[in-house]
């Protein structure tokens, strides 16, 4: 069988993820590498011994014999690119979030169907093995009928201040919250269509990242189910997680809970600090990659080749999107507000 060629746009940190799943996967092949800073493209691509290395979109969709492409930008870089390969007439492959504006959502969509190409986002929790146990409980009735969901998916100040030099021009919502909110909505089998949030800000604006430090957001869904959403960007750097993740759903014949940030199935102890670190995301085993990071994209390539419908769709990812942007004018509003598609 032909593998099919993929291109990255974006070689920074989660790009170079896309590259590691690329190399081991069976029916995939990394035709090329594309990065206005052709230091970090170069990098990637010495890494994962790729051939094409390309500085800018345009120049790669003229030269670069590929079937399909991973947009790996920053979060509010996604939208232009995307259009530019669906009219190129590439499968496209979007990290989270989908877009950050109305008009970029509807953009994108336009530009997929006009266009006859395939398109997933990479809400990848949908592979995080306690999530999909949950869901699998779910769907064989043993929680009864869903009626709550609560989700805290929070990050430790570093991420903000020196993980991502491109968060001043996000959120916590864009990076953490599309997780969340894509969880919550497919757990409780519905899309979101009305929200209520506060804010907090000031803890990172004093530390020099203009955004906002803290979301608490109400969601209410088509189905009639409810829940509660926190996601934040300022948890203390003590943390041994960089992130703190609880979920719980709750049905009227049962319920379950995850904590997906306090394994303890590892504690590393050094003079600098005390981690637990990851099992479960992104890591390697004999030199092969592991965990539900890489799960998703691999994901993309098995039904891109299959025909099979993707596990996270469009539609999908565009409500995580346009929920977002209802929360975010709910809070600065203090009022409640309809998900607008
Ligand atoms: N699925 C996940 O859980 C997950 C985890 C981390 C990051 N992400 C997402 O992946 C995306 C990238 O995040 P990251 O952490 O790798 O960021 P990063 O800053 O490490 O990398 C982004 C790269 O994009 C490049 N770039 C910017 N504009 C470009 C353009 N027009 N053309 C080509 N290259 C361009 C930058 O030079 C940089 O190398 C974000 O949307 C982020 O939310 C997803």
């Amino acid at each position: 069988m032909e593998k099919v060629r993929m291109a990255i746009v974006g070689a920074g940190v989660w790009g170079d993820t896309h590259a590691g799943i690329f190399r081991e996967h069976p029916l995939a092949v990394t035709a090329g590498i594309c990065d206005t800073n052709q230091e970090k493209a170069a990098a990637v691509a010495e890494k994962y011994g790729i051939h094409g290395l390309y500085d800018s979109v345009d120049r790669m969709l003229a030269e670069c014999p590929c079937d399909a492409v991973s947009i790996v930008t920053p979060d509010f870089l996604h939208a232009d690119i995307a259009v530019k390969c669906a009219r190129a007439g590439k499968h496209i492959l979007i990290e989270k979030p989908l877009a950050t504006s109305r008009d970029d959502v509807k953009r994108i969509m336009e530009a997929v169907e006009t266009n006859h190409v395939r398109a997933m986002v990479d809400l990848h929790n949908r592979w995080n093995p306690p999530f999909a146990l949950a869901k699998q409980a779910i769907e064989a009735g043993e929680l009864g009928n869903l009626k709550t969901g609560y989700f805290r998916l929070n990050d430790i100040k570093w991420v903000a201040t020196d993980m991502l030099s491109w968060s001043a021009f996000s959120s916590i919502l864009w990076f953490l919250g599309s997780h969340s909110i894509d969880t919550l909505s497919w757990l409780l089998g519905s899309r979101v269509k009305r929200v209520y949030a506060v804010s907090t800000c000031g803890v990172l604006k004093n530390m020099g990242v203009d955004t906002v430090d803290t979301y608490l957001s109400t969601l209410e869904f088509e189905n009639g189910c409810i829940a509660q959403m926190e996601n934040g960007w300022i948890d203390p750097n003590g943390n041994p997680n960089v992130n703190d993740l609880k979920c719980t759903v709750l049905g009227d014949r049962g319920k379950i809970a995850i904590d997906a940030s306090h394994h303890n199935m590892i504690q590393k102890y050094t003079d600098a600090a005390a981690t637990v670190p990851d099992v479960l995301v992104r890591n390697s085993v004999h030199g092969a990659v592991k965990g539900f990071a890489y799960e998703s994209i691999r994901s993309f390539i098995d039904r891109l080749v299959s025909g099979e419908d993707f596990i996270v769709s469009l539609e999908d990812a565009a409500n995580a999107s346009l929920a977002i942007l209802a929360i975010m004018e709910s809070a600065k509003k203090r009022e409640p507000v309809e998900v607008a598609y």
